[in-house]
């Protein structure tokens, strides 16, 4: 039996965190892993509902600090709820977003100092971190060019909704938390061909966890 483990995807908006998720969760089912796909916020049943109103686009008067909690009330349900049950039977869980894009979001896109929340992220959040974390970097700049494309088939959502500026301090966030954390971080040359992205990944999970 192989023990369980916690991979999270990070980047912007539009990065192509989701496509690579698919694509890594399909090469490990292949491989013979039991692999669990799922995301923040929304993982959960009570997640779903928090998503829908953090995203809505008409939400315009949504605070900030409620936007903060209401990320980290899905984290809390969806750690406990899904992520604890899926590592304790030894799935390789992958994740798209968790607790780096509330600080990079929130802290530095919003600007929002996070030191109110610090006990409850060290008790609820920090015992949780991942084992990997595959941040794929693209320009604030490509942000709305990529979000362009997916509106064939996705309304814009309310952060989609967001500056230049905003996407500019969020990418300052993730580059910050990736310095500070080198063994956990990966990070990727997101404007790159889907196939080759793809590639990358699948040496990092080899190397980092002999996996394949
Ligand atoms: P998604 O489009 O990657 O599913 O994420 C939904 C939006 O929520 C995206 O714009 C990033 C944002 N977000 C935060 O602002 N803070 C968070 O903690 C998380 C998980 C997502």
């Amino acid at each position: 039996m192989h023990s369980g483990r916690l991979i999270t995807f990070e980047g912007l908006d539009g990065c192509g965190k989701t496509t690579q998720l698919e694509k890594a969760k399909d090469w490990l089912t292949e491989q013979g892993y039991d692999v669990l796909k799922t995301r923040q916020p929304g993982g959960t049943k009570i997640g779903r509902q928090i998503r829908s109103i953090l995203l809505d686009p008409e939400h315009e008067e949504l605070q900030p600090e409620s936007e903060l909690l209401l990320y980290l009330s899905d984290r809390i349900q969806h750690i406990q709820e899904t992520i604890i049950p899926a590592k304790a039977t030894g799935k390789i869980v992958l994740c798209d977003r968790f607790h780096d894009s509330t600080v990079a979001y929130q802290g530095y896109g919003r600007g929002l100092n996070l030191n109110s929340i610090e006990s409850v992220v060290a008790h609820c959040i920090k015992p949780y971190d991942p084992d990997l974390t595959i941040l794929l970097n693209i320009s604030p700049e490509t942000v709305p060019l990529r979000l362009e494309q997916r509106e064939e088939y996705a309304e814009k959502d309310r952060l989609d909704l967001e500056s230049l500026n905003f996407f500019k301090k969020t990418a300052q966030g993730f580059q910050v938390l990736a310095a500070a954390e080198t063994e956990r971080y990966v990070c990727l040359n997101g404007e790159q061909d889907i196939e080759v992205i793809h590639q990358e990944i699948v040496a990092v999970l080899q190397e980092r966890f002999q996996l394949g």
